[in-house]
């Protein structure tokens, strides 16, 4: 068996000046979207579909890249209020380790743990944008490998605060007159290279021991702390569609899980996908090249998006020269692993073929649900596991009723995917199988 996951974006989902998909995210209020009407319902469908959790993405400031304004709606909110419309599904949210007091993060998600009854996750991510540290009194983020030493001092911190208390504090004794026990937390100083702090929170102990850790960095330094701290992994290739390659990132990831002395099978690999689904599978291969097909807006979107997360300057490089020679390690403190996997992708293409054909996805499942079901199964097969995140660009109603009507009832039928939850907690079902 293996994993299904959803990642999603809180903010104005279907809306596309063009290609596929251009008439189906079209609504009379440009503003509802903020209601998070839309991620409920998602949520409400995921769970019926048993998931093991929506993922909600985030980056803390407006993008400098003024053709693609995406405003949005706080992950810790977004969390929240999903967790009142579910009951099983696992809720991960993003958080970065360069804005938030260690403590106040801890504290956050360990209520948002409580009022979830133990689903709540912390997507881990770093932040490279210069002008988002600005919004935070800093004039510019620390270099790359240097955000994780910072990021890692901080998981150290964060899981102390959660480990501090014991599972059942409630003294609730009229002899004493206390309602909690005051010997069943640990108090602490913690007094590290970067962070300070005290413990423990005045929030108890989660529902799950602690929230899950999810992590999705693909450079050295990104991977070797995901197998450090993470129950649950993501990964992209970016459109490299080989299996191969997802293959090798699981044995990679594994191999540094044991040199941190864990288990391998205590996190979960997941990797991002974006199926195309169709009645026949010409229909399904018409739709894909429809979704995949660049126009000049659609490639402008792209440079501005790539410039955005890899911190360089794209337009400088000729379009229709070859995929620039850059190292990835040196050009950018911005993401590395997303240059190496183009890079990869690009072989013998010119930047302007790369950007048109490049995917953000890894695998390409394309055809009747029948036919992705058996390319899913393959996949999962040769790589050894563990599942998959769905993914899509715009998300549409009618999109998440393909694969969750169309999809999903295939995989379960098969025996492949979870029918029912037999856990309560996020950490239950990531370790169910
Ligand atoms: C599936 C997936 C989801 C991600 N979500 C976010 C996100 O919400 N916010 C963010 O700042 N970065 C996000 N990232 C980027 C990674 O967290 C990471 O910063 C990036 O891959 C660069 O890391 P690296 O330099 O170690 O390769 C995501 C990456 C992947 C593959």
């Amino acid at each position: 068996m293996f994993h299904l996951a959803w990642f999603t974006n809180p903010r104005a989902h279907g809306w596309t000046a063009e290609g596929a998909d251009r008439w189906a995210g079209n609504d009379i209020y440009p503003d509802r979207w903020q209601t998070l009407d839309f991620l409920k319902d998602m949520a409400r469908q995921l769970e019926g579909a048993g998931f093991d959790f929506i993922m909600i993405e985030d980056h803390v400031v407006l993008s400098n890249d003024k053709q693609n304004l995406e405003p949005r709606v706080d992950p810790m909110i977004v969390m929240s209020v999903l967790s009142q419309v579910t009951q099983r599904l696992g809720i991960i949210g993003t958080f970065s380790s360069s804005f938030y007091p260690p403590f106040l993060l801890a504290r956050q998600i360990n209520s948002v743990d409580h009022v979830s009854r133990g689903r709540a996750g912390w997507n881990v991510v770093t932040s490279s944008e210069d002008w988002a540290a600005q919004a935070f009194g800093r004039d510019k983020q620390p270099p790359h490998d240097q955000r994780y030493e910072i990021a890692d001092e901080m998981l150290d911190l964060v899981k102390q605060l959660w480990d501090a208390w014991e599972p059942d504090p409630w003294e609730m004794s009229a002899e004493t007159g206390r309602y909690v026990d005051p010997t069943k937390f640990r108090e602490f100083k913690f007094d590290g290279q970067y962070h300070k702090s005290i413990g423990p929170l005045n929030v108890t102990r989660s529902p799950q021991g602690r929230p899950a850790i999810c992590q999705a960095g693909s450079s050295p330094a990104g991977r070797d702390f995901a197998a450090k701290h993470s129950d649950v992994i993501l990964c992209s290739t970016f459109g490299q569609n080989s299996v191969q390659a997802l293959k090798d990132f699981r044995d990679d990831i594994r191999a540094r899980m044991v040199a941190h002395g864990r288990d391998p099978d205590e996190a979960k690999v997941m990797f991002l996908i974006s199926p195309v689904v169709g009645d026949t599978e010409e229909a399904a291969q018409a739709r894909y090249q429809e979704i995949v097909g660049a126009t000049p807006n659609i490639l402008a979107q792209r440079l501005g998006r790539l410039t955005l997360h890899t911190d360089l300057d794209w337009s400088k490089f000729d379009l229709d020269g070859p995929f620039p020679d850059i190292d990835p390690a040196t050009a950018t403190q911005g993401f590395q692993g997303m240059i190496a996997s183009l890079k990869a992708f690009s072989r013998g293409k010119t930047l302007r073929q790369t950007l048109a054909e490049q995917e953000t996805t890894s695998l390409k499942l394309i055809g009747t649900p029948d036919q992705v079901a058996d390319q899913m199964q393959a996949a999962i097969e040769e790589i050894g596991g563990d599942g998959f995140l769905m993914h899509a660009r715009p998300l549409t109603r009618r999109y998440i009723a393909e694969i969750l009507d169309g999809l999903v009832p295939i995989l379960q039928r098969r025996g492949l995917v979870r029918r029912d939850y037999s856990e309560t907690t996020l950490r239950g079902h990531l370790k169910e199988f």
